[in-house]
């Protein structure tokens, strides 16, 4: 067997390393912690740095330490501009057009951007707005965040929400300040005598940020102020809500990060197109199981279908028991048969599982015949 030339070894070893999925190598955490403290020390640093009085004892070490930062954070990009090549869905790309097309990925354009100031800093020396530029750097952290990878997520998924909310807020906005620049426009002109001035009194009173200078004089004005300040609390409880709850699912629905290679990697998927991937990773949920739990019981009703990111399972059939590794899914028959689960499955060891609920499985299938061909294939084989 003729043995891989080292570059390439050494490539995809570089790849394992920075483009993790779960159970990774000592060598993968270890790389990633390091990097996470940098991110963190060098955000603090910036901030540390405005403070004129800690900017003149430390100024020199805390600009070292930038430098350093920048220094590791530019060896990570080139790392994993090299290494784009040996990603699943770019290896049918030479390899500058793998490396591009990784380039264009969101967290590599993060990362692109945590090196900008550097250059920002040397063209335009001594620049304070310069040196804040440095806190971007905070948005590297989205690569090891589940609930910052997920926000972007979360405010497309809600945004019609978000968008009554701010239909409903400028509403009431317009309301409060026509109303209070009727009542009292004649009373206190410099302030409430045109409209554009009460929608500042408004939007004061409604973001509590005060209004205090602008108080009302008449009784009417007054239960105006009133009922805006309470309006207010509505407006702003609103969109709280909606985030809130937005968020919490979406934390719950995840364990760990996916990832577009994780998903990638799954067998089932491999052939699949980036975008039809990127899809996949918004609907899967991430999920976390230990060494001996029940997955899915025997007799149950099918609700979701699972794939094995990384560890191991065993299905309980009448045929006697199966071990099934990564790479392998289950769950499908109840959800392509709707009868209940055929078989017992229990985690091996600690076992990281991607769950496409049933309606995604069905939108998944209906929109890729494929992948549901495969399943069937798979499903049928087994049963
Ligand atoms: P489901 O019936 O939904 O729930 C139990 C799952 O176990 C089933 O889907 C299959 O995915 C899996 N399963 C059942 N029988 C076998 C088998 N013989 N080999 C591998 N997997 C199986």
């Amino acid at each position: 067997m003729d043995a891989e030339p080292v570059p390439e070894v050494l490539r995809q070893r570089a790849f394992q390393i920075l483009e993790h999925g779960r159970r990774r190598q000592p060598a993968s955490r270890l790389i990633d912690w390091i990097l996470v403290l940098l991110i963190l020390g060098n955000v603090a640093a910036a901030v540390a740095q405005t403070v004129p009085d800690i900017a003149s004892h430390h100024g020199a070490s805390l600009q070292l330490f930038d430098r350093v930062c920048v220094l590791v954070f530019a060896i990570e990009y080139v790392a994993r501009v090299w290494t784009a090549p040996e990603h699943p869905l770019l290896g049918q790309h030479a390899a500058l057009g793998a490396r591009l097309r990784f380039a264009t990925t969101p967290l590599m354009m993060i990362d692109a951007l945590a090196l900008l100031p550097l250059l920002l800093e040397l063209l335009f020396p001594a620049n304070a707005l310069m040196a804040l530029t440095r806190l971007v750097r905070f948005l590297k952290l989205a690569r090891y965040s589940p609930a910052l990878a997920t926000i972007g997520r979360l405010i497309s998924n809600e945004r019609r929400g978000l968008l009554a909310c701010v239909i409903i807020f400028a509403g009431v906005l317009l309301t409060a300040a026509a109303a209070m620049h009727a009542v009292e426009g004649k009373v206190q002109p410099d302030s409430l005598g045109d409209l554009p001035k009460a929608m500042w009194w408004a939007a004061s009173m409604l973001a509590k940020i005060g209004g205090g200078e602008i108080t009302p004089v008449t009784t009417l004005g007054r239960i105006i102020a009133a009922i805006t300040v309470m309006l207010g609390i509505g407006c702003f409880a609103l969109p709280v809500a909606i985030i809130g709850r937005g968020f919490y699912e979406e934390i719950r629905r995840r364990d760990f990060v996916v990832t577009f290679a994780m998903v990638a990697r799954v067998p089932l998927f491999s052939r699949l197109d980036a975008a039809s991937i990127a899809d996949l990773v918004g609907m899967l949920r991430a999920r976390t199981v230990p060494a001996g739990a029940s997955i899915v019981r025997k007799g149950e009703r099918g609700d979701a279908m699972y794939l094995i990111a990384s560890g191991a399972v065993e299905v309980d059939s009448a045929g006697g028991k199966v071990r099934l590794q990564e790479g392998n899914f289950f769950g499908e028959m109840a959800l392509l048969s709707r009868e209940p689960r055929s078989a017992t499955v229990t985690a091996v060891r600690a076992t990281d599982l991607l769950v496409l609920d049933a309606n995604d499985f069905l939108r998944l299938v209906d929109r890729l015949p494929e992948v549901g061909a495969r399943v069937q294939a798979v499903a049928r084989e087994r049963a």
